[in-house]
C-alpha cells in the first residue's frame, strides 16, 4: 500500500497543504495568471519597473512619483556593500560558484547593518534591512563575478537601476539600455511566488525569531537547487549540449524515454502555463533571433512542442529565462544569482508578513523506525 493510502493526512513534499494565508501574490493556475498584490505580473513587467515592484511587495502598495524617488535614492545611498564583504569574498576559491558568492556575501553583510542589533520583531528595522538588502544585492553579485575572476570590485553608480548596476558591475561597461530593460522585466517575472521552497524556507527560518538576513542566506541555499531556481542554468547547459537544431527532437525523445527531468519544464503549481514564461518566451525569442543564436529558439521551439504532445508539461520560467540571458551575453552561472537579485525582494516581503502574525513552522512527520531497541555499550556492537 501507497505511503499516502495508509496514512492520509501525509502529502509528500507537502502538495496542496495549505501552509499559510498571505496577501502578498496569487497564482491563479486555471488561467495561468499570476498577480502580485492584485496587480497582473504582465502590466507590471511590461509597463513598471523593478523598483516599483519591489516597492510594492515590501510596502503593499504602488508607490507615486515623490515616494519612487526617494525609495531610488535611498536605494542609490545603501547599494555599496562594507569593504569586509570584499575581503571576504577575496578569500574564496576561484571556482566558487555564484551563488555561494552571494550567500556569504550575505552573511559578512549582516553584522554591518545598523540595525543588527534590533529584535528580530522590530518590523521598522525588518523594513529598513529588507531595503538594505535589495539595494545590496545586484552589488555582491555583480562584484563577486569581478572578484572571482581576480577583478578589483567597481563603487556602484547612484543613478543606474538595479538592473543597471548588476549589468555594469558584471562587465564594467556602461550598460546598454535593450539589455538592462530586458533584464529590468525579468526581475519582476522572478521576484514573488507564493510558497515556493526558497521562500518556505525562509519564513521557517524567521518564525524561529532568526534575523531577516539568516531568513535571505536560507533563501539563497535553498534557491540554488536545480529543481528550483537552479533549473535556468541546466536549462541553458540542457540547450547547449542539444546544440544544433536536428539534435533537438531525438535528444529530447531520448530524454523522455530514459525518465529524464527536461530542465525549464513543469511547475508544482502551474497545470498549465506559466504566465511568466508566456511573457518572457516572446522576448527571449526575439533576443535569440537578434543575437545570432537563432537555433536556440528553434531548440527551444522543437522541445516544448514535444513536450507538450507527449507530457502536456510546460516550460516554467526559468527555460525562456535562460536562453534570453545567454543573448544577452550573461554567463551561465549568474542566471540563478540574477534569481536572487530579485527574489530577495520576495523573500522579504514574506519575512515582514511571517512576522506579522508569527508562528513557529513545525509540521509532523510519520515514524517508521523500530522502538524499544536494547542499547549495547560501544565496546560490545
Ligand atoms: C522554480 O514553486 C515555485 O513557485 C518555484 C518557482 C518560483 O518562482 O519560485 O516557480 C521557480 O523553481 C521553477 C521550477 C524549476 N525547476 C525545473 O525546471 C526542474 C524541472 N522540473 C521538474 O523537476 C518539476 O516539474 C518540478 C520540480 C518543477 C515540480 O515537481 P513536482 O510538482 O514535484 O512534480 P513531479 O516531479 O512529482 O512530477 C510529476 C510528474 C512526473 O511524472 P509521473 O512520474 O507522474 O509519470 O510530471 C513529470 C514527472 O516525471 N514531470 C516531468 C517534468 N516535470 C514533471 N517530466 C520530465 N521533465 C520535467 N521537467
Amino acid at each position: 500500500m501507497s505511503a499516502t493510502a495508509t496514512y492520509p493526512n501525509y502529502s509528500p513534499g507537502l502538495e496542496g497543504v495549505i501552509g499559510g494565508i498571505t496577501t502578498i501574490s496569487d497564482i491563479i493556475s486555471e488561467t495561468s495568471t499570476l498577480v502580485y498584490r492584485g496587480y497582473n505580473v504582465h502590466d507590471l513587467a511590461s509597463k513598471g519597473s523593478f523598483e516599483e515592484t519591489a516597492y510594492l511587495l515590501l510596502y503593499g502598495k504602488l508607490p507615486n512619483r515623490a515616494e519612487l524617488d526617494a525609495f531610488k535614492k535611498t536605494l542609490a545611498e545603501e547599494r555599496e556593500v562594507p569593504e569586509q564583504v570584499y575581503t571576504a569574498l577575496k578569500q574564496l576559491p576561484a571556482d566558487t560558484h555564484p551563488m555561494d558568492i552571494a550567500k556569504v556575501g550575505f552573511a559578512v553583510v549582516a553584522p554591518y547593518d545598523p540595525d543588527y542589533a534590533a529584535p528580530a520583531t522590530d518590523q521598522a528595522a525588518n523594513l529598513r534591512k529588507a531595503v538594505r538588502i535589495l539595494a545590496k544585492a545586484s552589488t555582491i553579485v555583480g562584484n563577486g563575478h569581478r572578484i572571482r575572476q581576480g577583478l578589483e570590485p567597481l563603487k556602484p553608480k547612484a543613478e543606474h537601476t538595479i538592473a543597471q548596476n548588476f549589468l555594469y558591475l558584471m562587465s564594467g561597461n556602461e550598460p546598454d539600455p535593450e539589455v538592462a530593460h530586458v533584464l529590468d522585466s525579468s526581475l519582476t517575472l522572478y521576484a514573488e511566488h507564493g510558497y515556493n521552497a526558497s521562500t518556505f524556507a525562509c519564513r521557517v527560518t524567521v518564525a524561529t525569531l532568526s534575523d531577516i538576513y539568516s531568513g535571505i542566506v536560507t533563501g539563497i541555499g535553498t534557491l540554488r537547487g536545480p529543481l528550483h531556481g537552479g533549473a535556468n542554468e541546466e536549462a541553458m547547459k540542457m540547450i547547449m549540449e542539444i546544440g544544433a537544431v536536428e539534435n533537438a527532437e531525438p535528444w529530447i525523445r531520448d530524454a523522455l524515454a530514459t525518465k529524464k527531468k527536461i530542465m525549464g519544464f513543469g511547475h508544482r503549481e502551474y497545470k498549465k502555463r506559466d504566465p511568466r514564461a508566456i511573457y518572457l518566451t516572446v522576448i527571449a525569442k526575439e533576443l535569440a533571433v537578434k543575437n545570432n543564436v537563432s537555433h536556440f529558439a528553434q531548440i527551444a521551439d522543437i522541445l516544448e512542442n514535444v513536450m507538450e504532445t507527449e507530457k502536456g508539461i510546460y516550460p516554467n520560467v526559468d527555460f525562456p529565462a535562460a536562453y534570453a540571458y545567454y543573448a544577452l551575453g550573461i554567463p551561465i552561472d549568474l542566471y540563478t544569482p540574477i534569481f536572487v537579485i530579485a527574489r530577495v525582494s520576495g523573500w522579504s516581503a514574506h519575512v515582514l508578513e511571517q512576522l506579522s502574525n508569527n508562528r513557529l513552522i513545525r509540521p509532523a512527520c510519520i515514524y517508521e523506525g523500530p522502538h524499544s531497541v536494547e542499547f549495547v555499550p560501544v565496546d560490545q556492537r
